[in-house]
């Protein structure tokens, strides 16, 4: 990636959906994912490898694996909580893991029913066992880096505590900075971020992904950005939610975020309208409340502004 360029990872398919509690169909769940590739997005999470029992809403994750069409150039993450979302995941031919583990101790009991060291022991174990040559692309989503729904503010250190522990698992991994209950604020964001690029950038990736809770959302991939990071979690339409961590809301919405770094002449590599086209399939299969501001915006305005153009010529063109 260039200097002026960012990547926006659509994790829709799996935080957008997960806390929507009608069933979404198959079939949408894949048409969502093949429209989205459409748009550009080149890094997605397709859904997670959970116990159906708590997320009824992922129930079909090989399914919709299996229905998927080919798509050159597109990565597919899903998410796993244990060693037999692990074991799923790779019967299902999945290449790119995200582990979830939270650093706060409630979350994570609340979220995968066990203490934060329970699950980078089974992180540990479970890589080991699968993954002994290192073939695996595995991310670690660091749940509740900022701010937990039961314990409040995370203090920083914490945070970095907890890299600590799981660094030396695997060099090179990627972790998402997680404000999994959208209360970050936009200083704190520039802070952690920052500290965990200059503590372990040499052996460690870092991604923002931010929940939009307090409004914050956008402030917050600006205050990522200041810190160092040039890779961002969103999601289409700002779809989502913890169904574990009470009170959170959507991820912060791609249309905002690509429309945001075309504003600012950044290169995201997404289609604009492909991406608002997904966003209202989804919106209407889904019934989700609908949380973006760029949706809100005509579009005849938002992509007259985006050429330059007065919006009354872009009408009559
Ligand atoms: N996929 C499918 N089923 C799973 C599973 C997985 N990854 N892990 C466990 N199970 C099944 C077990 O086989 C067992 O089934 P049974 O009742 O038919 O025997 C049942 O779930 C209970 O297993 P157990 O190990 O005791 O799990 P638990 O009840 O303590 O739940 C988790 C732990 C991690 C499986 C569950 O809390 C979970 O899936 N959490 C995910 C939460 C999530 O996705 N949050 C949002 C993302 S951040
Ligand atoms: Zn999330």
């Amino acid at each position: 990636m260039t200097e002026n360029e960012v990547e926006i990872v659509e994790v829709g398919p799996r935080d957008g959906l997960q806390n929507i509690a009608k069933y979404v169909p198959t079939a949408v769940k894949i048409d969502l994912i093949r429209q989205l590739a459409g748009a550009g997005f080149t890094r997605m999470e397709f859904g997670s490898f959970v116990s159906p029992k708590a997320i009824p809403q992922m129930k079909d994750m090989e399914a919709v694996l299996e229905g998927l069409p080919p798509m050159p150039g597109v990565t597919g993450m899903t998410l796993v909580p244990n060693s037999k979302g692990a074991q799923r995941a790779l019967a299902a031919g999945v290449k790119d893991l995200i582990f979830v583990m939270s650093v706060s101790e409630p979350h994570n009991q609340s979220n995968v029913r066990r203490p934060t060291e329970a699950s980078i022991a089974d992180f540990k174990a479970t890589l080991e066992e699968i993954d002994p040559l290192g073939e695996l692309t595995i991310r670690v989503g660091l749940a509740t880096c900022f701010h937990c729904p039961f314990d409040g503010v995370i203090d920083e250190d914490k945070v970095i505590s907890t890299i600590e522990k799981i660094v030396p698992i695997r060099e090179g991994m990627e972790y998402a900075i997680s404000d999994t209950t959208g209360m970050a604020t936009p200083a704190h964001v520039k802070s952690l971020t920052k500290r965990c690029i200059d503590t372990f950038g040499g052996s460690a990736r870092f991604c923002f992904h931010g929940h939009d809770t307090a409004g914050f959302g956008i402030a917050n991939v600006l205050a990522a950005m200041e810190g160092g990071i040039r890779s961002f979690d969103t999601s289409v339409a700002g779809l989502g939610g913890c169904p574990f961590a009470p009170g959170a809301t959507g991820n912060i919405p791609s249309e905002d975020v690509v429309y945001l770094f075309q504003r600012l002449g950044v290169t995201t590599g997404i289609d604009l309208e492909k991406l608002l086209d997904a966003g209202t399939m989804i919106l209407a299969e889904s019934g989700a409340p609908m949380a973006s501001h760029v949706r809100a915006i005509p579009r005849a305005r938002l992509f007259a502004d985006l050429l330059g153009i007065p919006p009354s010529r872009a009408v009559a063109a």
